[in-house]
């Protein structure tokens, strides 16, 4: 019989199906005609017929590629979790965001850009002659190019994937009419994306964002696994694979893209995450220094150690560095050696001045003479080895970004206009 269908997800869009007009609820569009987006040529009830091959798994021919996707018979909805582009292209700080819906060919081989003559560039117009306005809306918020770029991006996922499903090409679509297949084709991917909330399921398993914590990678695919009872892929990217950014989902199908049912699938390729990392806030920068970083990781506990103290703002830019009084400026990058705290993988730091500390009357940083004893920082990405934070807090802050000979004090925490983030690197 068939394995876990999504009815879970169909029955609770047959309870949603009641309410007649349009809501979002919770980031979640109910909208009825999503559960089924439009009529295939098929006999739906073929779909349910347990001697119907589920696709990628046919043992013999089938005929009608209406009604059985083929050669693309797996197919996968992606995500995307886009912490690292800016906060208006980067979608809800609580929810991953849709990349598309990509059929292959059940080996992890796929074609693209199937059918030229189908390709669109006008999908915003197509949904608006549609009247579905609510779900251009909410394909503006949660359908996200990271450029700002959302129709091109819709299109590109339309034109490369979409054209490839056996089972969407016009004469399967019962009533095809002024491109009504790309409005199906669009609440599809919704449909699927809506059953498949990560952000959801990873902090149901107490996953979530943080720019101290890290995750054992394994802990992030069970968390998931536990969702849909099936291993998905899952994707991180910056500085050695360390921040979670992709995860995609695997289905095989019975019947058509349209009205039939989409099965949960294992993966059928690698994960390409290291084996602990990060689930980084959305619009926080990474203390990762960027495109120029050849060098390698910092690991500041070493008495030999020395280095700079960079400075990032909150757009992620590098902006100048710390001085050898505990100030901020863009001036020349004081030299700072770091040596072990008083606590457990804490570190202090001495400057050409004197001991660096926070000072306790104003929260400012200082280093100098006069300063007894030297605060504990951690690293507290040890992976990184670089990430400073004080009291259990990588934010920092300050008044003013300087420029020229200004220096700006440096307060722990968040509490002032320019929020920063400081990065030991070695030297
Ligand atoms: C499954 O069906 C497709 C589409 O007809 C066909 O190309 C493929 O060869 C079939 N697979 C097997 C093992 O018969
Ligand atoms: C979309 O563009 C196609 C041409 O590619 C055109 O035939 C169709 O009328 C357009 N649809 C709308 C709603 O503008
Ligand atoms: C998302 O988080 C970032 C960083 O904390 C913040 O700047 C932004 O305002 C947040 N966006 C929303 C919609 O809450
Ligand atoms: C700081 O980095 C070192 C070297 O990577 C590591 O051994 C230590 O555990 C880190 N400290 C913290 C608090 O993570
Ligand atoms: C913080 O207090 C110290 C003295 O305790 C002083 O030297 C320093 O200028 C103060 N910094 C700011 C930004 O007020
Ligand atoms: C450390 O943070 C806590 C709150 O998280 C705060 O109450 C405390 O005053 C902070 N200590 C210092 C020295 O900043």
């Amino acid at each position: 019989m068939l394995p876990v269908l999504l009815l879970s997800s169909l029955f609770a869009f047959s309870q949603a199906s009641t309410i007649t007009s349009r809501t979002t609820i919770d980031g979640i569009l109910l909208d009825p005609s999503l559960l089924i987006p439009g009529r295939s040529t098929c006999n739906i009830l073929n779909d349910i017929n347990p001697f119907v091959p589920l696709s990628c798994q046919n043992t013999t021919v089938q005929q009608n590629t209406c009604c059985f996707n083929a050669p693309g018979g797996h197919f996968l909805q992606t995500q995307f979790w886009d912490y690292d582009s800016p906060v208006d292209f980067a979608g809800p700080n609580n929810s991953w965001t849709i990349h598309g819906l990509w059929p292959n060919h059940c080996d992890g081989s796929f074609d693209q850009f199937c059918a030229p003559d189908r390709e669109v560039s006008n999908i915003t117009q197509i949904l608006q002659f549609f009247g579905e306005n609510e779900i251009l809306d909410y394909m503006h918020t949660f359908w996200k190019d990271n450029t700002g770029h959302d129709e091109t991006f819709w299109e590109h996922e339309f034109n490369k994937h979409a054209t490839c499903m056996s089972t969407l090409e016009p004469q399967c679509i019962e009533n095809f009419h002024d491109r009504n297949d790309v409005v199906i084709f669009v609440k599809r991917v919704i449909s699927l994306f809506q059953i498949l909330p990560t952000f959801k399921f990873l902090e149901a398993k107490g996953i979530v964002p943080s720019t101290t914590k890290t995750y054992a990678f394994s802990d992030v695919i069970a968390a998931l696994k536990s969702a849909t009872g099936k291993i998905p892929t899952v994707n991180c990217n910056g500085r050695n694979k360390q921040f979670l950014n992709e995860a995609w989902y695997h289905f095989e199908t019975k019947g058509s893209v349209i009205d039939g049912i989409f099965v949960h699938a294992d993966t059928d390729s690698d994960s390409s995450c290291a084996d602990t990392v990060f689930f980084w806030p959305k619009g926080v920068p990474t203390p990762t220094p960027t495109a120029t970083s050849t060098s390698s990781a910092p690991t500041p506990t070493s008495t030999e150690d020395k280095g700079t103290i960079q400075v990032f703002t909150s757009t992620g830019a590098n902006v100048g560095c710390i001085l050898s009084k505990g100030t901020w400026s863009q001036q020349t990058c004081a030299t700072f050696r770091p040596t072990l705290g008083s606590t457990s993988g804490s570190i202090k730091f001495t400057s050409s001045k004197g001991l660096c500390a926070v000072d306790p009357n104003n929260a400012t940083l200082s280093c100098g003479p006069d300063v007894g004893v030297a605060s504990d920082f951690t690293n507290s990405t040890a992976l990184m080895g670089s990430l400073l934070a004080f009291n259990g807090s990588s934010q920092f802050s300050s008044d003013v970004v300087p420029t020229g000979t200004v220096q700006s004090p440096v307060f722990v925490g968040g509490a002032h206009p320019q929020v920063l983030t400081l990065v030991y690197t070695r030297t």
